[in-house]
């Protein structure tokens, strides 16, 4: 995007999680605010890129089990700006029939997605906010796309540590666990306050106070605790980097823990 192109009802003063993750990630999708923002961080945890690509790898890898364990629908909620693979390249590279509807609450992401996912059947992208789960289960595209007496990986990456705990997040894991049928999947990550570098995770708080939704880093503990009443996979809830890997992942200074649970 350059700084010249604005679309409308975008703010670009304004710091945007999914255009500094695009950043950290190495995107082109973002802002001066979003790329001060994420450097400053940066300044303290340089390898804060191999983490967020540790956090694809793991959204990646799970897609794939659960694509090729016969799961052929996809709920990646937070799903932020396109980045490839997506879960709909790993999802229909192994069934083509499959579905997947991305949601988030940024509307840059549904204006980027929407133009790159235009004519893919089965495949779509609506703006949405997790902390009104009905609303997104009651969505047109959702009730046309999700079966829900059929199984479905419900993704919530790299999202809850931006859901405060006045919003419940144990809550939302819970609405669509009881909404979801027996075999589905729900994965989840989030910044992890155990082992987490001091100063780095100061920053980030900081740095995301004055946003919409301010930066939370939670115990694993706590993280652990969303999954209440699944079947949590091994390893349970882990590192990012050590959730099934599958090539050298280094660990880095800022943690994320991760984790898979399977709807009884
Ligand atoms: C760190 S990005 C993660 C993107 C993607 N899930 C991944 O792992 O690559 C977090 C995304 O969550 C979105 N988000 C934050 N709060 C949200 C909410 N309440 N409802 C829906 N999306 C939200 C942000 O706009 C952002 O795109």
């Amino acid at each position: 995007m350059g700084d010249e192109f604005v679309p409308p009802g975008i703010d670009p003063t304004v710091m945007s999680h999914a255009r500094a993750y695009d950043y950290v990630l190495g995107g082109k999708d973002n802002y001066a605010v979003d790329r001060e923002a994420a450097g400053a961080v940066m300044a303290l945890a340089p390898d804060l890129p191999v983490l967020g690509n540790a956090q694809r790898r793991f959204l990646l890898r799970v897609t794939r089990m659960c694509a090729e364990a016969g799961i052929d629908q996809f709920l990646d909620i937070g799903a932020g700006l396109p980045t490839a693979p997506n879960v709909h390249e790993t999802a229909k590279a192994i069934d083509p029939d499959a579905r997947v509807v991305y949601v988030d609450y940024d509307p840059l992401v549904t204006v980027h997605n929407s133009a790159l996912l235009a004519g893919i059947p089965g495949v779509v992208s609506i703006e949405g906010d997790v902390r009104d789960p009905d609303s997104i289960m009651a969505a047109p595209e959702v009730v046309k796309l999700i079966d829900w007496d059929r199984p479905v990986l419900l993704l919530f990456v790299g999202l809850f540590h931006l859901v405060g705990d006045g919003d419940d997040p144990a809550g939302i894991v819970a609405r669509f666990r009881d909404r979801a049928a027996p075999g589905s999947h729900i994965m989840l990550s989030q910044f992890c306050s155990d082992g987490s570098d001091p100063s780095a995770r100061a920053k980030l708080e900081e740095i995301s106070a004055d946003s919409p939704s301010p930066m939370r880093f939670r115990t694993r503990e706590h993280i652990a605790s969303f999954f209440e009443g699944l079947d949590v996979l091994d390893p349970g809830v882990v590192d990012v980097q050590d959730w099934w890997p599958d090539e050298s992942a280094p660990p880095t200074g800022l943690k994320v823990a991760a984790g898979v649970g399977v709807v009884r």
